[in-house]
């Protein structure tokens, strides 16, 4: 999400004539985007501010956009006075504001709903990977989540402008479509005439353009998985087999803590299902350890489920505790030691997972789709249909790097694949 935060502020500030520099001491303006999901994440923010207030040209403007924005309002201008503008994921459309008025400060974390898609100018044009957002803010409550405060209630964008942009993004270059949400699965569109459309018809008219060869999407929700999507798998050549659906916990009690209230095996029979409509489909997930309240025995037992449904590639935290958020206040909150062991123990585990299913792909071939050079320039990076990535030497033509190959995978480490291009 932030990725295409970052593209459409980018593609603003070059509709206005700017070009972009990595030096900081050059900078006209300077804009962070920024992530509030975890302390870390925030923390790093405000050090990366202090930082850069003394790099900075004296008369550049210089400011927050995205979560860390909104969860800081105007605590930000006292605790950085040099900045200029303090603006949340759904207001950086406001971000001109700042330029006709250099001299003022501009704070603006509105939660405006889906204004920014339609004040936004278009990118010129798309990378091969197209983030399409599908969806603003989220209706699940995850007691340990910022999200619903920083993004808001839950909107789905009109399924006409999702289309508009996807065609777009496929005009200009989009080779993948990603859409995106933080509850994407649970995407829902009533139009004027009272049509109802899900995500399956986005994935179906998206895969209905010659240009696109790929479809994902991300971040799904265990319960909104529905019998239409899972159907997808099924009929539609063109979604990938890989599907991120966060469990954040193999134990009853903490889900039920976390107000994620579906049972295991409700979620184990959505992975049967979508193993039974899409057989070399894989699933990716997020794991927090040491949520308030966890035992050895709960997180056991998110032991238990990463072993029991074989996940590939994983994300997993030790529980922040975040404002705005339920858990932040409950009781029995977990020592900084118990929650690092633990999750260096669930660290491991996935890790091993990983290189077994990285393992378990030599030998085989996968269309590839063409990310770039490495740092070296002798190799080509690949990614495979399960987000692997793949690299292959250089072919002596360096001109010669199809955007899409066939590639045959030779070896595998934890991190990534080699692979021969074939055609
Ligand atoms: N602490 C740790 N991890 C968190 N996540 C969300 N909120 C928190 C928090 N307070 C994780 C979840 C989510 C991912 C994007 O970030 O696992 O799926
Ligand atoms: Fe946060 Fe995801 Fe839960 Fe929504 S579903 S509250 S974004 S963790």
């Amino acid at each position: 999400m932030n990725v295409y935060d970052g593209q459409r502020i980018a593609a603003m500030l070059t509709a206005r004539g700017m070009t972009q520099t990595d030096n900081v001491a050059d900078a006209d303006i300077i804009i962070l985007n920024t992530c509030a999901v975890r302390a870390k994440a925030t923390d790093k923010v405000f050090s990366a501010l202090g930082r850069i207030r003394n790099e900075k040209k004296p008369d550049a403007l210089f400011g927050i956009v995205g979560c860390v924005a909104r969860e800081a309002g105007s605590d930000a201008f006292r605790r950085i006075p040099e900045l200029n503008f303090v603006l949340g994921p759904q207001s950086y459309h406001k971000l001109p504001e700042i330029l006709e008025n250099p001299d003022t400060k501009l704070l603006n974390i509105d939660l405006g709903g889906l204004e920014k898609f339609d004040e936004l100018p278009q990118m010129g044009k798309s990378p091969a990977v197209a983030y399409i957002p599908i969806q603003e803010g989220c209706n699940h409550c995850c007691t340990y989540c910022i999200v619903p405060y920083t993004r808001g209630r839950e909107l789905s964008r009109p399924f006409n402008d999702v289309l508009k942009d996807t065609a777009h993004a496929a005009d200009t270059g989009a080779i993948e479509i990603c859409f995106l949400g933080q509850n994407v699965n649970g995407y829902k569109y009533t139009a004027p005439d009272g049509k109802t459309y899900r995500l399956s018809d986005l994935i179906r008219e998206a895969a209905k353009l010659d240009q696109v060869k790929r479809i994902r999407f991300t971040s799904s929700y265990p319960t909104e998985m529905t019998d239409d999507l899972i159907d997808m798998f099924r009929t539609e050549p063109k979604l990938l087999p890989f599907l991120n659906m966060p469990i954040q916990s193999g134990s009853q009690n903490v889900l039920t803590r976390m107000n994620r209230p579906y049972s295991l095996n409700l979620y184990i029979d959505i992975v049967d299902k979508l193993k039974a409509a899409r057989p070399d489909i894989q699933i990716s997930s997020d794991f927090i350890v040491g949520f308030p309240g966890e035992t050895d025995e709960d997180f056991e037992q998110t032991m238990e489920i990463a072993k029991r449904i074989r996940y590939i590639n994983s994300y997993s935290f030790k529980y922040s505790p975040r404002p705005h958020t339920a858990a932040a206040i409950m009781p029995d909150q977990i020592p900084e030691k118990v929650k690092a062991e633990r999750l260096a123990k669930l660290d491991a585990y996935l890790n091993e997972l990983q290189r077994d299913f990285n393992e378990s792909c030599i030998g085989k071939k996968f269309m590839c789709l063409y990310e770039g050079p490495d740092k070296t320039g002798k190799h080509l990076v690949y990614r495979t249909p399960y987000m692997q990535q793949c690299i292959t030497d250089a072919p002596s033509d360096t001109s010669f790097a199809p955007e899409m190959a066939q590639i045959e995978i030779t070896a595998a480490n934890k991190a990534s694949l080699r692979g021969k291009i074939l055609s």
